[in-house]
């Protein structure tokens, strides 16, 4: 397993699923871990799930679509932490589902500020603070990883603002990985399949029909866990792993083989 001991970790959308899985990954791995998220008593459960685990954390209430509330959480992280080594752009919404002429301006906007604005300005934010600081004894100044979705790389029906968000996601971390290459600052994607989490367990509630298509449509015959999302999410932000930028990871069961 990959070590990220005094690596300090910064991830948005940490109260839950895939970003609480990451967290808690992290600091097993051996990094401090800053649990950002709009949800106030989940983020604070994670931090507490960190500690009865004798980890390090803290919990910052951020908004990932107010640019001013991510600048001021990699703020508090640096004067926690002293620094920050990993971005995880990970906070995210599922939308409404339904078709392209029943999806509303508020509906695309808010996908838009959400899953689009809180990648770009969590990179921002990071790679500004990554430019600023010592090299901490690593080969790499500096890890992003955006989460994106299978949704980013093909369409998905009754999700066409959630899909575009999430190829959006992909030609940001590109474009950023291309910029950023030489500075040693490494940024990838990962795209994963429907995964069991509070986004999909309230779609399978409502409409319990829904699991046994998700399942029908993965090759491997089953939905992923959050903690494999995570661990795959560690292997990219490991330094072994240097070679890998601008990548986006498809971790999809092998739907997308077909
Ligand atoms: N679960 C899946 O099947 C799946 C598949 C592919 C990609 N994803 C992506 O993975 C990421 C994590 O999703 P998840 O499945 O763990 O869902 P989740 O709903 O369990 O967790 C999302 C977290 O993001 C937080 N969040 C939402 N809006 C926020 C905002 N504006 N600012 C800060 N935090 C905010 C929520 O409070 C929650 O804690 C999302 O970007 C999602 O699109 C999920």
């Amino acid at each position: 397993m990959s070590n990220f001991t005094n690596q300090v970790v910064f991830i948005t959308g940490a109260g839950a699923g895939i970003g609480r899985a990451t967290a808690l990954a992290f600091v097993k791995a051996g990094a401090k871990a800053v649990v950002a998220d709009i949800n106030e008593t989940n983020g604070n459960q994670t931090v507490e799930l960190i500690r009865a685990a004798n980890g390090d954390a803290i919990f910052i209430a951020c908004d990932v679509a107010i640019p001013q509330q991510i600048e001021a959480a990699i703020q508090q992280t640096v004067d926690t932490y002293g620094r920050l080594d990993i971005g995880i752009n990970n906070a995210g919404i599922g939308g409404r589902f339904a078709r392209l002429l029943e999806q509303t301006p508020n509906d695309f906007d808010q996908m838009m500020a959400i899953n689009v604005g809180g990648v770009f300005y969590g990179m921002q934010a990071q790679i500004r603070q990554m430019l600023n600081q010592p090299e901490n004894g690593h080969a790499e100044r500096g890890k992003i990883v955006n989460v994106s979705s299978i949704a980013g790389v093909r369409g998905m029906a009754m999700g066409a603002p959630y899909s575009a968000s999430k190829h959006a996601v992909i030609g940001l971390t590109k474009t950023a990985a291309l910029e950023y290459a030489r500075k040693n600052i490494r940024i990838n994607a990962i795209c994963p399949v429907y995964t069991h989490s509070a986004m999909v367990d309230e779609l399978i509630q409502a409409a319990p029909i829904m699991e046994e298509r998700m399942r029908k449509v993965i090759p491997i015959g089953r939905l992923g866990q959050p903690e494999e999302i995570a661990q795959a999410i560690l292997w990219l932000c490991s330094d072994e792993n240097a070679l890998f930028t601008g990548q986006a990871l498809q971790m999809d069961g092998g739907l997308t083989a077909g």
